[in-house]
């Protein structure tokens, strides 16, 4: 029996798929950069079948891509060398709701949102939250540590797992911490596979910490007419305002997601603008909110604003913000995901600022991000007349010295995003040479076979 035979006789014939179409929408990511070329796509429907796949993967020496909503932005999901793509997207059942421990165990394949409403229906959140959230899956989330629009509350995905069961390179299955509160007992194996973008293991399914929700959250869209002033805003405003978000974009950002249908806040345009979401729960936040926006207009750090009236007009400030990504998508944007310590994104911005307008002056850059995190999102828009590989030579350039900038600051060249396969030419600047040594140990004791998205992060 051939391989592809064996694999369809391991799960059904119709959970085996390798038509043209089917090998290319599941062996791309949001990044559009590489040409997919996966073997063939399986959908397993349980963990059993998950490790038979991984046993048949190192019998046939195929490598395996997991793959859940390919929202990724890194390639970290692409699979453009004959793998075999495992789709979790069939594992997307909700298995349980604990309201003592206040956790939802689900499967990997379940959708970011669903798991928001899920937690919903009980009274509480699931707090990760970004624009992807319709189409990531839980799995992916886990694997990359995904961040977003709420990290400067509440964290990235790694605080709120609390169990994890994850296929092995050897289809072993490991049940890490339980759902445990607290548990002292040596390597936490689960922090070890959240992040590791598929490279030790296959992320089956997850136990997830829920929370309170925000009191009566209220948004607010500031216009900033100076890069400095972003930071002295986010003091100010995190010393008066319970915030849950802090997020930032510049005038050309706003131009594309205007130009894809959001709605202009204020009249007048502004170099900056700073999206806040903050606790409202009674009169007493209200006015604390209007005073801290009226001194940053008499310090000149805010020229207009305008405070959500209703949830549509929040949903609305929102999508200025979530929108971008999706806006400038067409032009094959050439993505930077960086970040610094807080305390030094004012003068790691001035440093980048200068460097962009050096190094790209005829390219258009759209800046974005989450400020109040440190992260900062830079994407470069290839111009329409330029070839591919041209603009992917000078982008890569560019980054060079952007690891300068990084490395002078103390920062990361992936935040949020990953290191997939954009960014692993960069990982040897912010990562020491002993610290890639132990990965690379590491990813041989979990995948002793390197069936496990190789290539990714890093070269065996
Ligand atoms: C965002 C994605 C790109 O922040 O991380 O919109
Ligand atoms: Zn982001």
């Amino acid at each position: 029996m051939d391989a592809i035979a064996e694999l369809a006789a391991l799960l059904s014939v119709d959970r085996v798929l390798t038509g043209d179409a089917d090998l290319a929408h599941y062996g791309r990511d949001w990044t559009r950069w590489w040409t997919p070329a996966p073997l063939a796509v399986a959908l397993p429907e349980s963990i059993a079948e998950v490790q038979a796949l991984v046993r048949w993967a190192v019998g046939h020496k195929v490598a395996i891509v997991p793959s859940g909503g390919r929202t990724g932005l890194s390639g970290g999901a692409v699979a453009a060398h004959g793998e075999l793509v495992v789709s979790f997207e069939r594992m997307h059942r909700i298995l349980g709701f604990d309201p003592l421990d206040r956790t939802l165990t689900v499967e990997a394949g379940v959708v970011t949102e669903a798991v928001q409403n899920a937690a919903r229906e009980h009274g509480l959140i699931y707090p990760v939250d970004f624009g992807s959230r319709g189409s990531s899956q839980i799995g992916g989330n886990v694997a990359t540590n995904a961040g977003g629009i709420r990290v400067i509350r509440y964290g990235m995905t790694r605080a709120w797992v609390s169990g994890l069961k994850v296929v092995t390179g050897t289809g072993e299955l490991l049940d890490l911490n339980r759902g445990l509160a607290k548990n002292a007992t040596g390597y936490d194996l689960r922090h070890l596979m959240i992040g590791s973008e598929g490279t030790l293991g296959l992320i089956v399914e997850a136990t997830l910490q829920l929370t309170d929700p925000p009191r009566d959250p209220q948004v607010m869209l500031l216009a900033v007419p100076a890069l400095d002033a972003v930071m002295q805003l986010l003091t100010l405003m995190r010393e008066r305002l319970s915030l849950v978000a802090f997020e930032f974009f510049t005038d050309k950002a706003l131009v594309h997601v205007l130009a894809y249908g959001g709605k202009r806040p204020f009249e007048g345009n502004s170099p900056f603008y700073v999206l806040l979401e903050y606790e409202n729960p009674d009169a007493n936040t209200e006015a604390a909110a209007l005073a801290a926006f009226e001194q940053a207009m008499q310090q000149g750090w805010v020229t207009d604003g305008v405070m959500a009236q209703s949830q549509t007009q929040a949903a609305e400030l929102w999508r200025l913000r979530e929108g971008i990504t999706e806006s400038i998508a067409q032009y094959t944007p050439y993505k930077n995901d960086v970040s610094v310590r807080i305390s030094k994104v004012p003068a790691f911005l001035a440093d980048m600022d200068a460097l962009f307008a050096r190094e790209y002056p005829d390219f258009e850059v759209i800046w974005f991000g989450h400020v109040g995190d440190g992260n900062l999102h830079i994407s470069v828009l290839k111009p329409d007349a330029m070839a591919k590989a041209d603009f992917e030579r000078a982008c890569e350039r560019v980054t060079g010295h952007l690891c300068d900038v990084l490395e002078r600051h103390g920062g990361s060249i992936s935040a949020e995003h990953g290191v997939g396969l954009l960014k692993k030419p960069y990982l040897s600047r912010v990562r020491s040479e002993g610290e890639i040594v132990l990965m690379r140990q590491l990813k041989r004791v979990f995948d002793p076979h390197g069936i496990l998205n190789p290539g990714k992060l890093l070269d065996a």
